[in-house]
C-alpha cells in the first residue's frame, strides 16, 4: 500500500508560528509533500492566511480579520506569540503561491466559514489561482459544502476536499459531485476506521487532519489514507518510516 503524502498543517506549525512564511519554508526543508493553509478576506478584499476569525491568538493585534484592511493587518506581529517564535509579518496568499510555484508540492487551501463576505472568498481564490496557473498543485477545502460547491463553479478543474468534523449524512462514503476527496478529522477514523474504505468504494480518497501521534500515524498508514495533515512533518515522516519497518 502507498504511504500517505505528508501535508504540513499551517506549515511546520509545531516548530514555527503557524501561517508564517518561516513555517512553510521549514515544512519544505523537512520534505513535506504538501502544505495546508487557511484563508480569509480582509476588509478590502485581500486573501490573507489566518486561521481564527480574530487576531488575538496568533498576533500582537486585536479585532476581527474581516473588519481590518490589509494595511491595518500588516501592522501586527504574527510570530512572537509562539514558543519558538520571533517577529513575523502577515502572510498573504500570494506569497504562499509564489513559494509553491517553485516547487512540486501540493497546496491545500481551506476557506473558513461562516464569514460576512459569504462565498466572495471562493470567487477571489479562484481568481488568484487563475493568475498563477498552478491548477494541478492546488486543492481547495472547506467544511462548508456551499463553499466547496461555489468554488467548483468558479474553478471546475481544481480538486476539492469536503472537510468533515463528523460523518453525518456522508457516513456511507458518497459525497456530493463537487467534492473529490473526503476530509475527516482523525477522531472520526478512530471511531469508524471502515469509513476510509467506504469512501474509497464510492470513488473518494481520504485527506485526514490533524495527525501527529504515533498511533494516529499508524492508523492512517494502515487504512491507506492518501493525505495526512500534520503539524510536525519531519517527525511524522519518521513515524511513518518506522511504521513501515515493522
Ligand atoms: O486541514 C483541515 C484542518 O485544518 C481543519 O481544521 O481548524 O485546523 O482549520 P482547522
Ligand atoms: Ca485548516
Amino acid at each position: 500500500m502507498q504511504q500517505p503524502a505528508i501535508v504540513a498543517h499551517r506549515g511546520a506549525s509545531t516548530d514555527r508560528p503557524e501561517h508564517t512564511i518561516g513555517a512553510y519554508e521549514l515544512a519544505l526543508e523537512e520534505g513535506a509533500d504538501g502544505l495546508e493553509c487557511d484563508i480569509r478576506l480582509s476588509k478590502d478584499g485581500e486573501l490573507v492566511c489566518v486561521h481564527d476569525r480574530t487576531l488575538a491568538r496568533t498576533s500582537s493585534g486585536r479585532g476581527t480579520v474581516s473588519a481590518l484592511t490589509l494595511d491595518e493587518l500588516k501592522k501586527f506581529d504574527y510570530g512572537s506569540w509562539h514558543r519558538h517564535g520571533q517577529p513575523a509579518g502577515l502572510l498573504v496568499l500570494d506569497e504562499l503561491l509564489e513559494l509553491v510555484k517553485n516547487t512540486d508540492v501540493e497546496l491545500f487551501v481551506e476557506t473558513k466559514h461562516p464569514v460576512r463576505y459569504r462565498n466572495e472568498v471562493e470567487r477571489k481564490l479562484a481568481e488568484a489561482l487563475k493568475r498563477y496557473g498552478l491548477d494541478s498543485q492546488i486543492v481547495m477545502m472547506s467544511f462548508s459544502p456551499t463553499a466547496v460547491k461555489a468554488f467548483r463553479e468558479h474553478a471546475p478543474d481544481i480538486r476539492t476536499v469536503l472537510l468533515l468534523d463528523r460523518l453525518g449524512r456522508y457516513r456511507g462514503g458518497a459525497l456530493p459531485s463537487f467534492a473529490d476527496y473526503t476530509g475527516p478529522g482523525v477522531h472520526v477514523l478512530r471511531n469508524d476506521p471502515g469509513y476510509v474504505d467506504r469512501a474509497r468504494r464510492a470513488g473518494h480518497e481520504t485527506y485526514v487532519w490533524t495527525v501527529d501521534g504515533a498511533e494516529d500515524v499508524a492508523l492512517c498508514r494502515d487504512l491507506g489514507v492518501r493525505y495526512l495533515a500534520t503539524n510536525a512533518p519531519a517527525n511524522t515522516r519518521r513515524l511513518l518510516t518506522a511504521n513501515l519497518a515493522t
